[in-house]
């Protein structure tokens, strides 16, 4: 099955052109990071404190769905302590030796940045643990009995770990970091900000109402923001006079099937399934996936968190439940016979 979310123009995960676009727009320093107001002012203060004891910063995990800024915010802590930063994601570390070359390269102080951390393999993270504990490679010479082991001594570095599934990750290795940040979905102000923030950099002349439009329907996801932005821009170029008023924001993104909050096609199939098909739910997450040919950890990590945000779906132990609020939304009638919590009332 084809993971269409990359295809879909809401979805967090990152897509072809955005890695260039992203690149330009991504603010460099912790001043220019709109909104996430409790990480960035527990971010300032452990990088300070780190900066006054000329110390490595204590090992990082962010975690939160797709698009709002993960990797940026790493980017950021590595410029604003100004130490060197390694890019690297779980999957891309297959065996002990990969992660190994990597650590054993670092320098005193330096980031080494793993995307998609709860994907490391259990024989790598294994290793990871006297790494990011004693700053410790133990390395294993020979087979069998006169097999030996050698500790290798590290360079004090700073592991930050990213993920959108915090409840995946092994406890002792979610146990190893000192700092954990959770990232939220941007509220309408900061939405605001970043496409206005957005625009101006990719000098596209707008009005408020222009950008308060795609704000709304960027489901609080600066990525999906910054996507939406350039395919109005798009509309606005060659159907328009160039401008982003409200009036080109709105017949471009209906063109793009996105609808007033944010939501598009595959959302009402997600949610029309449960209503339609289920009365409501509850119904089990891999059924939901096979109805809709969508794979359910795609259905789980880039089209739920907003759902669930947005109360239009709730997560029972018997299965997904469409809430009153999501038939409304969608204009269907409400015949749920459960509860939230999937009892019969
Ligand atoms: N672009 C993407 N994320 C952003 C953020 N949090 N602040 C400013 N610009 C952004």
């Amino acid at each position: 099955m084809s993971d269409k979310s990359e295809e879909r123009i809401v979805s967090g995960k990152p897509k072809e052109g955005d890695v260039v676009l992203d690149k330009s727009l991504r603010p460099k320093r912790l001043s220019e990071y709109i909104g996430q107001d409790k990480v960035k002012e527990n971010v300032k203060i452990a990088i300070e404190a780190t900066k006054g004891r000329k110390e490595a910063l204590d090992h990082v995990l962010i975690y939160g769905p797709p698009g709002l800024g993960k990797t940026t915010l790493a980017h950021i802590i590595a410029a604003e302590l100004g130490a060197s930063i390694r890019i690297t994601s779980g999957p891309a570390i297959e065996r002990p030796g990969d992660l190994a070359a990597i650590i054993s390269n670092l320098r005193e102080g330096d980031i080494l940045f793993i995307d998609e951390v709860h994907r490391l393999p259990r024989i790598v993270e294994e290793v990871l643990y006297p790494a990011m504990e004693d700053f410790a490679l133990d390395i294993v010479i020979g087979k069998g009995p006169g097999a030996k082991s050698l500790r290798l001594h590290l360079p004090r570095f700073t592991l930050i770990g990213a993920t959108t599934r915090y409840a995946m990750l092994s406890p002792p290795l979610r146990d190893r970091f000192g700092a954990i940040y959770r990232l939220d979905f941007y509220d309408r102000q900061a939405m605001e900000d970043i496409v206005q923030r957005s625009a101006t950099i990719l000098n596209v002349p707008t009005e408020d109402a222009g950008v308060k439009e795609i704000a709304c329907r960027a489901r609080g996801t600066p990525r999906v923001a910054n996507r939406l932005l350039r395919r109005v821009r798009d509309y606005a170029q060659v159907k328009a006079k160039g401008v982003i008023t409200k009036a080109v924001a709105v017949d471009a993104l209906a063109k793009l099937e996105v609808d007033k909050i944010g939501l598009d096609q595959v959302d009402h199939r997600v949610l029309r399934t449960i209503i339609e098909k289920f009365d409501g739910g509850p119904v089990g997450l891999e059924t939901i996936a096979a109805s809709i040919s969508e794979e359910a950890d795609t259905i789980m990590d880039v089209y739920e968190p907003y759902l669930l945000q947005l109360g239009f779906l709730e997560r029972t132990p018997r299965g997904r439940v469409a809430t009153r609020l999501a038939c409304e939304h969608l204009g269907l009638k409400y015949r749920n016979k459960q509860s939230p919590q999937g009892q019969l009332l």
